[in-house]
This record gives C-alpha cells, structure tokens and sequence, in this order.
C-alpha cells in the first residue's frame, strides 16, 4: 500500500516531532517515522532527549539531588533526618515513568494534531516526480511518498576505538541512566556535558568517581570564570577530574581496567567497575539509505545542510543533531519549526547568536552569547560586569550561594554580547539574559528593569549594574 503525505519526517525525537506537529498546524497532511522502541518493543517517540537523554537524566539528576540533600543538606536548616536510605530501584523507576509520560505525550499530540505515526525504520527508496518514496520497516511496513522529506535521525554516541559499549561494565549515555546498583568505583571518559552530569549522579548516589578527560582546559568552551569556578566546585564536592590525559588501553574484564598517561608522562593504570566513556556524539544515518536518492552528507557524516536547513536535494530538508551545529534539543525544536514553516512558504527563523546552554549540575552552568574567550580572539572591545551570588539575599536564605553571574557588553554601545551564570536555578536564570540578548538589550536596559526582591534573578540584575560598575549590593 502507499501513502502519500506532504511531509514525512524521518525520526521521532525533539527536532522531528516538533516539525512534523509544527507542519501538521500550518495545514499539511504530515506521518513521522520513528523507530525508537520501549522495552515491550512498542513505539517510544521522542529520540534520544526523551528516552536516554535530557528527560531521564534530569529525573535523575532531581533524585538525586533529592538524596543527597537528604543526607547531608538538611541539618543546617534544623531539620534533622536520620537513616537516610537509597532506593535505587525506586529511583529508576520513576525515572522510567518520567520517560513513559514523555512517550505517551508525544503519541497523543501526534493524534490530537493529526499526524499519522509509523513505527518503524524510515529508509530512502527512490524519488521520481511524485516525490520521495520512503520505505517504512518495522511494525509499519509500508511505502510512503512525500513531497517534502524533512530528516531529524539524530546522533548516537561516539565509541573509543578498543572499547566498545557492552553497557554492562562499559557504558554509554545509554547505560550510564540504567545502572542497578552504585558501583563503588566509577570511572568517566570525557569531562563534557554528560560526563560532568552523569559523575554528579552516581557520586551523590555514592560512587567514587574519577573523571578523566583530554584536553588540558577544563570546559574549554565556556567562559573561563565559569569554568574555573564550576572546577573549584566540583573538586570541593569529591570528583575527581585529571586534565590532559591520554587514555591508552582500556580492559573490559571482571572488572574494567584503563591505561592512561598523565600531564606530566606519568603512567596509570585505573580499575573501575563500571566505566562511562562521554566523549562526544556522531550523527546518525545508519539505515537511512540517502545513497538511493543521491543525498549527500559532510566529510563528518552530518547531511549537508545550509543555513536554512536545506539538504542537497530539492524538498529535502534536515534538522537537529544529524546537522551541524550544537547539538541540543532546544536547538532541534526550532530548527524543526523553521523547517516546517518555510515548507509551508513561511518564513522560519533560527538565531543561532541566542541559544543557550545549559550543564544541569550544582550547581548549573548556563550562558548565552559568547565568551570572554572568543571576544579576545575577535578582537572585540568589551566590558564587563559579575556579581556572585554570596551577596544575593535569596541564595543565602536557599542556603546555595555558591557562583556568580557575568555580563560581557560591547564597550561602546553597551549591548549584552555573552551572559554566563555558574549558581542554583541557572538553567531558569538564563531566559532573561536569551530574552535581552534577542532584542539586542544594553546592559543597561537590565539595569534599570525592575526585579523582584528577594530572588536570584537580582544578581542578574546586580551583574548587569556591574559593567557600568554600580553593582549596589556588593
Ligand atoms: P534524536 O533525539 O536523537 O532523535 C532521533 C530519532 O530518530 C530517534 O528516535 C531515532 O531512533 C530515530 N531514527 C533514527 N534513524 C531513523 C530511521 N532511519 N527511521 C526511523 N527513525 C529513525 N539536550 C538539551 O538541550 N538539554 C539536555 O538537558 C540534554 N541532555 C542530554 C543528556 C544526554 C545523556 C544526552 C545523550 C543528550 C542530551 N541532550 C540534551 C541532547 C539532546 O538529547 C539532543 O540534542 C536531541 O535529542 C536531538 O534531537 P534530534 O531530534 O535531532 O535527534
Ligand atoms: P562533550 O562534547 O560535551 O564532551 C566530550 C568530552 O570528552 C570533551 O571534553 C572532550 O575533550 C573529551 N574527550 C574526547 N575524546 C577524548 C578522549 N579520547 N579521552 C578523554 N577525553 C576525551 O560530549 P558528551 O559529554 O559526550 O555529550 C555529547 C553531547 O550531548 C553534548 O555535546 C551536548 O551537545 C549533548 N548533551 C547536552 C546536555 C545538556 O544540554 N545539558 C547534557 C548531555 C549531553
């Protein structure tokens, strides 16, 4: 049997089910092809983010958080809790339920938009002057035709070559959100985003954990006083993290043994029972099929995109981490969007100066618009103001003054160019400064802009005082 849609989207997480709802609104007949399956092998929409990504790891990050205040948090307060005990089991299954209300939203916003969902692999069959013919296999074997194929299969984790994932002992992202007992020793390949936020589970669940990375600069790509702060922390919270190693052979046995010299030429040889290996994540085409079309992907095996997210056929289009650019699902969200209302003779836009990010540690790190880093290296003159939240009234009633807040603005006209936040509640605090820097704001404009009392975003407000160096509270 074939079907024919205006729009088919291959792949069903946060870039492909916005799309296909987003086109779905604008009036287009639209199906999803996604082939995610939950462990009875039913459909499970929502990609990586919503299965083993942003949603179950921020459940677990809340939990244990939970606990770990619990344990150790609460006294201060004058609230005394004794024999504090873990129920991973329980922890899990929450995580799992999170993850489930996820799926099933996205199964009924499908219905109530009317977009027809297949469950299955999507695969580039042929195209003529109907369209693309798509193969669906899997629970739906069918073949669809669309006029416009819009691809959001995402990515998968990046192996090291000699360890491959078992996710029993050696664990990607995947495993890493499945462990059912706290392994006494925990080691983490890769101090990025997921490394820092998975270390911060298990250590607060009560892992010892070594965290080994290889670049000699911690977060290199966030401003640097963030970046040495979140270090301080961290270090101060029991991770332990070694710069500018080189991993060498790694041994999946009884347990897992890793190879690694250190800065100085120093040899190492770590034993861990469980290993987490975060370095990075590749796109994903596997099973796509884009050679039957003629598709072209990039020397990265990204599918070739420009800026409007136009692949390199006509009609075809692509969206999310299987293109260029951060990967992250808000980014995905709106590169999807744009891709539905520019098929639809729309104009979609995407500002890739505004998108924030966020590492979900504590505390978090967030920021927008670029670093003092980068405004070095382009030669930009700036100036610049922070404020820490030792001196917020809200953080010391929180009992988490830990960070600070910085503002980076151009020096002769004021407009914010970076905002970056280490500190309780970032991830809320960034919005503002994502919001000010999208209708290009000064400093100043934050400045004078009223700001409740007493709240965490007041150091927002004190830090953008500072670049014209009135902070009035510190
Ligand atoms: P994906 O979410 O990867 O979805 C692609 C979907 O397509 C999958 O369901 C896949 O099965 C399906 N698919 C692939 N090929 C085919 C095919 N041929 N046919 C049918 N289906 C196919 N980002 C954030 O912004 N915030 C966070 O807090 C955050 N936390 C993260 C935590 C972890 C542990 C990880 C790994 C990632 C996290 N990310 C986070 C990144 C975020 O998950 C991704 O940026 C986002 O999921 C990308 O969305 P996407 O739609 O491009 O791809
Ligand atoms: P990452 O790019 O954030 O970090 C990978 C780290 O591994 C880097 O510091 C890199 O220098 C290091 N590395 C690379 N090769 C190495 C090697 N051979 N030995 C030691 N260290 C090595 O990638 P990560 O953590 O795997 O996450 C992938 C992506 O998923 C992120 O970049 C982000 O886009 C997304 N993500 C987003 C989150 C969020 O928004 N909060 C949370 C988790 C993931």
């Amino acid at each position: 049997m074939s079907k024919s849609f205006d729009v088919v989207v291959i792949g069903g997480g946060p870039g492909g089910y916005i799309a296909a709802i987003r086109a779905a609104q604008l009036g287009m007949s639209v199906a999803c092809i996604d082939e995610w399956k939950n462990e009875k092998g039913g459909p499970a929409p929502g990609g990586t983010c919503t299965n083993v990504g942003c949603i179950p790891s921020k459940a677990l990050l809340q939990s244990s958080e939970h606990f770990e205040h619990a344990s150790h948090g609460m006294a201060e307060h004058g609230v005394d809790i004794k024999g504090v005990k873990l129920n991973l089991a329980q922890m899990m299954g929450r995580k799992d339920s999170v993850v489930k209300q996820n799926n099933d939203g996205i199964l009924y916003l499908f219905k109530k938009n009317k977009v027809s969902f297949f469950h299955g692999r999507g695969s580039f069959v042929s195209a003529d002057a109907q369209g693309y013919q798509i193969a669906v296999s899997g629970a739906s074997a069918e073949t669809l035709t669309a006029k416009h194929v819009v691809i959001a299969t995402g990515s998968i984790p990046r192996e090291l070559p000699g360890a491959p994932f078992d996710e029993k002992q050696i664990l990607s992202n995947t495993g890493a959100l499945a462990i059912d007992a706290v392994p006494k020793r925990l080691g983490v390949i890769g101090a990025g985003v997921i490394g820092l936020e998975m270390g911060s589970v298990w250590r607060r669940l009560g892992s010892e954990v070594t965290i080994l990375e290889a670049m000699p600069v911690f977060l290199g790509a966030v401003d640097e006083t963030v970046a040495k702060e979140a270090h301080k922390l961290f270090l101060k919270q029991g991770l332990a993290i070694e710069m500018g190693v080189k991993i060498g052979a790694i041994k999946n046995g009884k347990e897992v043994s890793v190879e690694y010299v250190d800065t100085q030429g120093k040899e190492h040889k770590a034993l861990f029972d469980k290993l987490i290996i975060s370095i990075g994540r590749i796109p994903n085409t596997i099973g796509l099929s884009p050679e039957a079309v003629g598709l072209k992907l990039d020397e990265r095996g990204f599918i070739a995109v420009d800026d409007q997210c136009r692949a390199t056929l006509p009609n075809v289009w692509a969206v999310g981490d299987v293109v260029r650019g951060p990967m992250l699902a808000h980014k995905a969200e709106e590169e999807g969007v744009a891709v539905a209302e520019r098929i639809a003779g729309q104009h979609g836009h995407v500002n890739f100066g505004t998108i924030p990010w966020v590492i979900y540690t504590s505390p978090e790190i967030a920021w927008v618009g670029r670093t003092e880093q980068q405004l070095k290296a382009d030669g930009v003159a700036y100036k610049s103001g922070s404020f820490p939240f030792l001196a917020n009234g809200r953080a010391r009633a929180l009992g988490d003054t830990s960070g600070l807040v910085k503002f980076l603005a151009d020096a002769k006209t004021d407009e914010i160019l970076g905002v970056h936040i280490v500190g309780p509640m970032a991830s809320e605090l960034i919005s503002e400064a994502v919001v000010a820097m999208e209708f290009r704001a000064s400093a100043e404009d934050i400045a004078r802009i009223c700001h409740a009392h007493p709240t965490l975003s007041e150091a927002t407000k004190e830090a953008a005082l500072a670049v014209d160096k009135r902070a009035l509270n510190f």
